[in-house]
């Protein structure tokens, strides 16, 4: 069993994968996070596979090189759906993306194997996780949403904008999967900043649909894979210190990032210092 905590890094585009980092600290409270937030690249959704690949890629060996990660969790579906191989070959640590999880954990919810799936347009197009629904035996139907990351970078949670935006795609997504005779019991939040919304989702999806969250799948999966690369880092160790717990870096909106973090971290982010990782 190895007795130091681990250093594990965790990379989303923006400050949303902080509810993935918030999911892995209550699970490893005693290992060391170094989170990076590409916010001056922000959005990837709307981006070509080879930007996203270079961003993400990039991000990668700023938390490996510069921070010591010993492994990666990538935070951010977008670049799970289109950069994962990027990532992989970019560093010689384990790297983990959300979708695979967050497939798994839809099979385990469902229970008619029809299944929807909102995301970024970028993560749509490339149809990932239709795939890993396919791999295991699921029929999938996915929906951009493009509407809303902007809203929740807004603040617009709880807003009547926000809760009008989501009856709209739900409504076109479960009018298609209707029109395509499928009959879905989950749906799988493909996308960080998602989570944030659960409670107008929740309100929004039809009776019998169960919300499954990618950042509690991912953090799981991330827990197995950790502890089966280094021994159990679960329980019985010391904590670090809130300070040399997390460390939060962010290529822009540094203040942005500290004031509005807490809302996806649950608690306050502290200092985030800035980087800079080229254009
Ligand atoms: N982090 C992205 C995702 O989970 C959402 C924000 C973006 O488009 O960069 O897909």
């Amino acid at each position: 069993m190895q007795t130091t905590p681990p250093t594990i890094g965790v990379f989303d585009s923006g400050f949303g994968g902080l509810t993935v980092l918030r999911a892995l600290m209550e699970r490893m409270p005693q290992a060391r996070y170094a989170f990076l937030g590409d916010t001056a690249r922000l959005p990837y959704g709307s981006k070509s596979r080879r930007t996203i690949a270079r961003y993400a890629a990039e991000s990668a060996q700023f938390l490996v090189r510069e921070q010591g990660a010993e492994f990666l969790v990538i935070a951010c579906n977008t670049a799970s759906a289109l950069a994962l191989d990027a990532i992989q070959d970019a560093v010689p640590v384990p790297v983990l993306g959300v979708i695979e999880p967050g497939a798994e954990a839809a099979r385990a919810a469902s229970v008619t194997g029809d299944v929807l799936v909102i995301a970024t347009d970028a993560t749509v197009q490339s149809h990932a996780y239709a795939a890993a629904c396919r791999a295991r035996g699921l029929r999938a139907i996915e929906k951009a949403c493009p509407l809303l990351v902007p809203l929740v970078e807004e603040g617009w949670i709880g807003h009547p904008v926000t809760a009008e935006v989501i009856r709209i795609y739900l409504g076109e997504l479960t009018a298609e999967a209707a029109a395509c005779g499928l009959n879905p019991d989950v749906l799988v939040l493909g996308c960080t900043h998602y989570p944030l919304l659960r409670p107008l989702l929740e309100a929004a999806v039809p009776a019998g649909v169960r919300v499954i969250d990618s950042a509690q799948a991912a953090a799981q999966a991330a827990v197995q894979l950790i502890n089966g690369a280094s021994g159990s880092h679960e329980t019985g160790q010391h904590s670090p210190s809130a300070q040399d717990q997390l460390r939060c870096f962010a290529t822009d909106s540094v203040d942005k990032f500290e004031r509005l973090g807490s809302r996806f971290l649950g608690h306050p982010v502290g200092k985030v210092q800035l980087v800079d990782l080229g254009g």
